[in-house]
C-alpha cells in the first residue's frame, strides 16, 4: 500500500485529481470507478476546472459509481445517480450514455447487481477505483464482518453509516437502510485503487486499514492486498499512524517517476 500524507483535505483533493488526470491523458479511453460522499467533492471540482482550464478531455472516459441506494430514483437528490450529475458529470464533456451508476430501484434488484458486474467486465475492468473511507472502515457500502471476496449485491447498513449519512436526509427514518454496492472482490479487481481520507472522524479507521490486521471487520483493510493502492489521508486522519514517519520517508525518497506532484 502506498501512503501520502499531505498537510490537509485541500492538498490531498488536488494529488487525487493529478492522479486521475494523468490516467486520462495515457489512456483516453479509461474507466474510472467513482465514489461519492463528502472527501472527493474538491477532487472532482479541480478534475471539473482542469477539463475547463486545461481542456482535460472525459469525451471517450467511462465511469462506474460504487453504490446506489435502495429504492431511490435517479432523479432523488439523495440519490448517488443525482449526486455524479450535479457534482461532475454535467460539468465536463463526458457521454452520459458511458455513466453507470447501480439502478437502486431495479425490479429485481440481484439481476441488476449481477448485470452491473457484467457490464464493468464488458467495458474491460475498471482502470482506477476512487474510494472513500467510512467511520467504521467501510469501502462502497461494503460494512464491517462483510466477505472480503464479495461481488456487487445488495448490503444492509449498519447503524454507524445511518448515523453518518441521515442528516442529508432530514431524519434517520427516510433514509433507506439498504444500498447496492460494487463487493471487495469487485473493488480489488480493479487495475489500481485510490482511497482518501481526511479529518479527525477517519483516524481510527485509517489506522485499522493500513497498520491493522487485514480483517473482514475492517474492510478497507482489504487493500492491503491490492497490489497497487494508493491511500492519500491528511495530517489529521494520520494522527494515529505508528509508521507515519516510515511513509513519509518512502514519499520523499521516491523517484522523479514515481512522483505525481
Ligand atoms: C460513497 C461510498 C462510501 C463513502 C464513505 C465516506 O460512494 O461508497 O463508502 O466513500 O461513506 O463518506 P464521506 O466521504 O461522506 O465521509
Amino acid at each position: 500500500m502506498e501512503v501520502i500524507i499531505r498537510k490537509d483535505a485541500e492538498a490531498g483533493c488536488i494529488l487525487g485529481a493529478k492522479i486521475i488526470a494523468r490516467l486520462v491523458h495515457e489512456k483516453p479511453t479509461a474507466v474510472l470507478g467513482l465514489a461519492t460522499g463528502r472527501t472527493p467533492l474538491r477532487l472532482y471540482q479541480e478534475l471539473i476546472r482542469m477539463h475547463r482550464d486545461e481542456g482535460l478531455d472525459f469525451s471517450r472516459v467511462t465511469t462506474f459509481n460504487l453504490d446506489e441506494y435502495v429504492g431511490l430514483p435517479g432523479t432523488h437528490d439523495q440519490s448517488y445517480r443525482y449526486f455524479m450529475r450535479e457534482n461532475f458529470f454535467r460539468h465536463i464533456n463526458i457521454d452520459q450514455s458511458r455513466t453507470h451508476v447501480p439502478n437502486g430501484t431495479a425490479t429485481d434488484l440481484h439481476e441488476e447487481c449481477r448485470a452491473y458486474e457484467h457490464r464493468i467486465a464488458l467495458a474491460g475492468g475498471i482502470d482506477l477505483q476512487l474510494l472513500g473511507l467510512g467511520r467504521n472502515g467501510h469501502i462502497g457500502f461494503n460494512e464491517p464482518s462483510g466477505s472480503l471476496r464479495s461481488r456487487t449485491w445488495i448490503k444492509i447498513l449498519s447503524e454507524q453509516t445511518l448515523r453518518d449519512n441521515s442528516d442529508v436526509f432530514g431524519n434517520r427514518e427516510s433514509m433507506p437502510r439498504h444500498a447496492m454496492t460494487m463487493g471487495i472482490g469487485t473493488i480489488l479487481d480493479a487495475r489500481r485503487c485510490l482511497l482518501l481520507a481526511f479529518g479527525p472522524p477517519k483516524t481510527r479507521a485509517v489506522q485499522a486499514m493500513i497498520e491493522g490486521p487485514l480483517a473482514a471487520i475492517c474492510p478497507a483493510s482489504a487493500l492491503q492486498l491490492h497490489p497497487r493502492a494508493t491511500v492519500i489521508v491528511d495530517e489529521a486522519s494520520a494522527s494515529a499512524l505508528e509508521y507515519a514517519d516510515h511513509y513519509r520517508w518512502i514519499d520523499a525518497n521516491k523517484l522523479p517517476w514515481q512522483r505525481y506532484d
